[in-house]
């Protein structure tokens, strides 16, 4: 048996939190021969819910569930940990955008930066997923000395499959026939599902699909929109979904990507594609066989794709501007 791997998840009696701890505890997050410890954190409201999940996990009897501690505490939470997954913060109701929640949620992750910082292993990877979530990791990442900043991403997972999903229904295949879908920038309504790399079972999409106004239009929209569309029909935001992504999220960052694909996770821009320099932004990754991750070179921008690009990466410039005093100099 390999040695357990420690995963902490902040917001663990949320609603994501209870569609995702009994995933990565079965085995389909690191696979079917990795033990995981869970450490599971609320806040103290949380905390009476949070017992009744850790009852679930004790009563699945999972085979992989080496040990799980519930707290309330961030560094007690974070201690030693390998993965850190926050999902802890309040989800937007219906009318507002993600980023109307940063007033609300960004000093949550100050603080969580700074725990991790003191508690967690030196090879910490850290997801957030609490909205919005790119700028959202933007701040934990600042308030984490000494942690490395490729060591920090934000979830645009979700965004990736909802794209493959609506592009495969209009070309009538299976949403894993499609491959090459990057999103880029910002988890928000700026968002830009890069449907001019992707592919269909190899061929370029755009031979495949040619209604180039949906494609521009309906296509960018939908998925740009989702979120929204799922918190009005269901009356809270998603949450099956978004561990979904989490789970393959976490996978495809820990698995060598298949040769000439890549997937999509915001990280700190290493300047590419004239992305500025430390943003957490979305863009086209590969993980390599030693476990590291590269931004994927060379990936066409038509002049299309470059005004998609520059509004969702101006918009990850203001939203960085409105929480400065968050960011330690
Ligand atoms: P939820 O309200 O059901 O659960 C959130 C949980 O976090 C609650 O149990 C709450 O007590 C806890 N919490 C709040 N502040 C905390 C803190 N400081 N530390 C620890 N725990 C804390 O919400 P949810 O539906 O699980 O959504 C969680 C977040 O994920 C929201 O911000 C939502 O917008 C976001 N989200 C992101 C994506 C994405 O693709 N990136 C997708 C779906 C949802
Ligand atoms: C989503 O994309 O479903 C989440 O970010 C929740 C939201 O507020 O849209």
């Amino acid at each position: 048996m390999k040695e357990a791997i420690t995963v902490s998840v902040t917001g663990a009696a949320g609603q994501i939190g209870y569609a995702l701890l009994f995933r990565i505890a079965s085995g389909s997050m690191f696979g079917p021969d990795q033990p995981v410890n869970l450490r599971l954190i609320e806040i103290e409201p949380g905390m009476a819910a949070l017992e009744g999940v850790i009852m679930e996990l004790d009563d699945c009897a999972f085979p992989l569930l080496n040990s799980v501690h519930g707290t309330s505490d961030l560094e007690d939470g974070f201690k030693d940990t390998n993965w850190a997954l926050l999902v802890g913060s309040v989800p937007r109701k219906a009318g507002m955008e993600r980023n109307d929640l940063l007033g609300i949620n960004g000093k949550i992750f100050t603080g969580q930066g700074q725990a991790i910082a003191k508690a967690a292993a030196p090879n910490v990877r850290t997801l957030v997923v609490g909205n919005p979530c790119n700028t959202n990791a933007l701040i934990a990442m600042n308030n984490a000395a000494g942690v490395p900043n490729e060591q920090f991403f934000a979830m645009t997972r979700l965004d990736e499959n909802r794209a493959k999903s609506q592009l495969a229904a209009k070309a009538g295949v299976h949403s894993s026939d499609v491959t090459n879908l990057c999103i880029w920038g910002n988890h928000s309504a700026t968002q830009y599902p890069d449907f001019t790399n992707a592919k269909i079972k190899g061929q370029p999409l755009t031979s495949v699909i040619t209604d180039q106004n949906w494609l521009e239009g309906e296509f960018i929209s939908t998925v740009q929109q989702r979120g929204a569309a799922i918190i009005k029909a269901r009356g809270a935001s998603s949450a099956a979904s978004a561990a979904n992504a989490v789970v393959d999220t976490v996978s495809s960052l820990t698995t060598e990507t298949p040769a000439g694909d890549w997937h999509s996770v915001a990280v700190c821009s290493p300047g590419a594609y004239g992305i500025r320099e430390g943003l957490i932004a979305s863009m086209p990754i590969r993980t390599n066989a030693d476990g590291s991750w590269s931004v994927v070179e060379r990936v066409p921008v038509d002049e299309f794709s470059q005004g998609k690009i520059d509004a969702t990466i101006n918009e990850l410039l203001e939203e960085r501007e409105a929480v400065k005093d968050l960011i330690p100099a």
